[in-house]
């Protein structure tokens, strides 16, 4: 009899003990995040920023990352798994990083967009608030017996009805919703169990239906919008703006713990940290 399916079971439920180094990750992987918004400037390349986080995280003791740093300047943020890191950063532009520690072989995931300047142009603070929306309406579906999808549907609700008061989508949110028309903007899922690995092992279905949450599961939650830069269909202001913002989020009795919550998240967070509050 093969072990593995016993195996990813046992991984998929965290114990007190593998949580203590799952918030370590998160913590130390935060300090990290943190410290990027802290240094960037125009000027600097992305892997000047790499660098920074992995400093943060040697420096607490975590030497290893969890996966390879994306660190993606203004339009490299629409490229999914952009890792060149050799872009230089221009004011006026976004910058999206996903990093994380890895803490005695359990991983975090974290994701943060934020602008180099330090400020927010309208537009990408149009489509940053709606993204966090997105995310804050997923994260609020996690709760044991929710189903696993839920928090994906949360997402791509928000993110439709969103797109259309913006104008990059038309029509009615439900067609859309049925038609999939937000995939261009919007390609992945909402997340992935988080452990050993970044992308963890564990059924996502039982029986062909979405698996209920449990306590003690870890999952991410991390929406996105990406328009490419040659989107002829939306108006220029939108094109090449790439948004993700990524938490790790922990199934509770009461319903989630966030992980990952000593990063800033809010428009009014990321500008004070970055202006050095
Ligand atoms: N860092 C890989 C992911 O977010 O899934
Ligand atoms: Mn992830
Ligand atoms: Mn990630």
């Amino acid at each position: 009899m093969s072990l593995e399916h016993i195996l990813h079971e046992m991984r998929l439920f965290k114990s007190a003990e593998e949580l203590k180094l799952m918030r370590r990750a998160g913590e130390v992987s935060a300090a990290g995040h943190v410290k990027a918004m802290q240094v960037c400037q125009p000027g600097l390349y992305e892997y000047e920023i790499e660098a920074e986080l992995i400093h943060q995280f040697v420096k607490h003791g975590l030497r290893a990352v969890a996966y390879p740093s994306i660190v993606a300047a203004g339009k490299n943020a629409c490229v999914l798994h952009y890792t060149d890191n050799d872009g230089k950063l221009k004011s006026g532009d976004l910058l999206l990083i996903d990093a994380g520690a890895e803490c005695d072989h359990y991983a975090a995931d974290i994701t943060r967009t934020f602008p180099i300047s330090g400020r927010f142009t309208e537009p990408q603070r149009a489509l940053y608030e709606l993204v966090l929306d997105a995310q804050l309406a997923a994260i609020e579906q996690i709760k044991p017996g929710a189903a696993w999808h839920l928090a994906h549907d949360a997402s791509v609700e928000v993110l439709t009805r969103g797109l259309v008061k913006l104008g990059l989508l038309k029509g009615r949110v439900p067609k859309l919703i049925k038609d999939e028309k937000y995939k261009q903007f919007y390609m992945h899922r909402i997340g992935h169990w988080l452990g050993m690995d970044v992308h963890d092992v564990g059924d996502y279905k039982v029986d062909k239906e979405w698996r209920l949450l449990e306590p003690g599961m870890v999952m991410t939650v991390e929406p996105g919008l990406y328009i490419p830069a040659d989107c002829d269909s939306v108006d220029k202001k939108w094109r090449g703006i790439g948004i993700r913002i990524e938490d790790d989020v922990l199934v509770t009795a009461e319903g989630y713990e966030i992980l990952t919550s000593a990063v800033p998240k809010t428009v009014a967070e990321i500008e004070a940290v970055m202006q050095g509050g």
